[in-house]
């Protein structure tokens, strides 16, 4: 079975009167009519526990969308008891069979379900219509039918063999169960994280962020509409010390695919470290975690491009991508049009609630988050080393929102020029033209970070000396152009450093991460 290499999901604009606006204004609107009742499914079955957990859409905090049902420590178990059961079969099932399921499921998420996957990233995780097109539907659409077609790749790799021998190889699964544990930010990698496992055999317990439940458990219906057999993917809301306490320490663990916090990332792997000897092989751990990415523009930079670039790199979805742009290095012969220009912009993007599609910026994710970036802001109104000139103000009343926001500092270790905010802040420094070699070096050793990065420049030495110079600073290096939007099998995404194992999600990379080969030579 041979899958050719697919064309990305075509994107709608919803722009103003076209059909597809009013469809997604439609779902939108009967989503919120009616409060929902979210149950956990463990081995197929929807699990209900009573200790219920209300969802708002954060930039609406007064409106209910439903209630999930929160788990404990047997549902862990259970789930990993559900997948065990389940694998004989999975692993059994013709990989044609296997492969069909998920290509049925990107049908479905490109048709029917379309407006309203949209529709839930957009009011459980307050991204904008445009925002959640691309990340909801089209990257994980994308992420399925992509994968699936690496994976018809991956499995033609086979050895050679000699008079009087066959060799070939065997593309198994992991034995045992993987955990996939994914984040509110993006639809995509929420569905990506276990199917892509799940598509090579294994099994897998799923454990989306709290706040990513209202989408995710839509597209675990999808999966099941589409026939994925109950046990194969068991989706639980129990909180991470009560997962991690169950998982990691269980005979069976096989691996976890990870996105999240860097500290998150750390401690799992620390605990792993030390139960290693519990399990039966070396578990594959595989995480994207954090970033501080950046944009360097050389004194040959087109300005507008680089306005577009920070704007759009910053402040899209509220900056709570891990690939966005939070520290800029301007060169000072463009730097004042740049901020004049950007200042300018920023004003001409409106906040809001995500009903209403003019409005460009939403809420971010929860408290906490608002919390946290709050906390940077008002920090650089009070420090002598930073000066806000742009946003700075915030408002927790209707919904947690939070001005896009620029700092602008003469300190390049400053605070924010080093530490992952995830949110609508930017930081600027800016260097001598004639320094851009040394502030290439700066760019380099600034952060522990080497997720994202771009440099803009007409000027080719200058785009070759970053490129060269900045070789580690960043797993997806961008020229002439905002350092997200990564487009699956377009830009493999991912980050070495502190951002992660650089196991580039949407490649065939990632998947060699959920096979385990066995080579068998057969003598005749
Ligand atoms: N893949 C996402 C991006 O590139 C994180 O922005």
């Amino acid at each position: 079975f041979s899958y050719p290499i697919p064309a990305n999901e075509p994107v709608n604009s919803y722009a103003p009167g076209t059909p597809e606006k009013a469809a997604l204004k439609k779902a939108l609107a009967d989503l919120k009519k009616k409060e929902i009742d979210i149950p956990m499914y463990i081995g197929g079955k929807a699990v209900k526990t009573g200790n219920k957990v209300a969802i708002h859409p954060p930039h609406e905090i007064k409106h209910t969308l439903g209630y999930f049902h929160a788990g404990e420590e047997k549902h862990v178990n259970q789930a990993i008891d559900a997948a065990l059961k389940a694998k004989d079969a999975w692993t059994a099932m013709s990989w044609e069979n296997r492969a069909h399921i998920f290509l049925k499921a990107a049908d479905l998420l490109a048709t029917k379900y379309r407006y309203t996957m949209n529709a839930s990233t957009m009011l459980g995780q307050s991204k904008n219509a445009y925002q959640s097109e691309i990340d909801s539907t089209c990257e994980l659409i994308d992420f399925l039918r992509f994968n699936v077609h690496f994976l018809s790749e991956i499995y033609k790799q086979q050895p050679v063999s000699a008079p009087g021998m066959h060799n070939r190889m065997e593309w198994r699964a992991l034995e045992g169960f993987v955990l996939a544990v994914t984040p509110f930010n993006f639809t995509a990698i929420g569905g990506n994280l276990p199917t892509s496992a799940a598509m090579c055999g294994n099994v897998v317990v799923w454990k989306p962020a709290n706040t990513q439940i209202y989408s995710a458990q839509l597209f675990m219906r999808i999966l099941k509409e589409a026939g994925l057999p109950d046990g194969v993917i068991n989706l639980i809301y129990v909180d991470g010390p009560t997962i991690g306490k169950v998982c990691f320490n269980h005979p069976e663990f096989a691996g976890v695919h990870f996105t999240g916090s860097t500290g998150v990332f750390n401690n799992m792997w620390k605990v792993i470290g030390e139960n290693i000897a519990k399990y039966r092989s070396y578990p594959r751990i595989v995480g994207e975690t954090g970033g501080k990415d950046f944009v360097i523009a050389h004194s040959s930079a087109n300005v507008d491009a680089v306005v577009t670039a920070l704007a759009r790199g910053a402040f899209e979805y509220q900056g709570q991508k891990c690939s966005a742009a939070s520290r800029a290095y301007l060169p000072d012969n463009i730097a004042a049009e740049v901020k004049q220009k950007l200042v300018a912009t920023l004003k001409t993007m409106k906040m809001g609630t995500v009903e209403d599609f003019s409005n460009f910026i939403n809420a971010v994710i929860d408290e906490k988050a608002f919390n946290s970036i709050t906390k940077y802001i008002d920090g650089a109104k009070k420090d002598k080393k930073a000066k806000i000139i742009a946003g700075g103000n915030y408002s927790k009343k209707e919904g947690y929102f939070i001005e896009p926001t620029v700092i602008e500092t003469t300190d390049p270790k400053y605070r924010t020029m080093c530490e992952e905010i995830f949110g609508p802040v930017l930081t600027i420094y800016t260097y001598k033209a004639a320094d851009f070699e040394k502030t290439l070096d700066l760019v380099n050793n600034t952060s522990a970070y080497a997720l994202t990065g771009a440099v803009l420049s007409q000027d080719r030495a200058a785009v070759e000396l970053a490129t060269n110079k900045l070789r580690n600073a960043a797993g997806n290096f961008y020229i002439n152009d905002k350092p997200t939007g990564a487009v699956v099998g377009q830009q493999p995404f991912g980050g070495a450093r502190a951002s992660g194992t650089n196991d580039k999600a949407g490649s065939m990379l990632n998947l060699f991460r959920w096979l385990s080969a066995r080579t068998i030579k057969e003598t005749y």
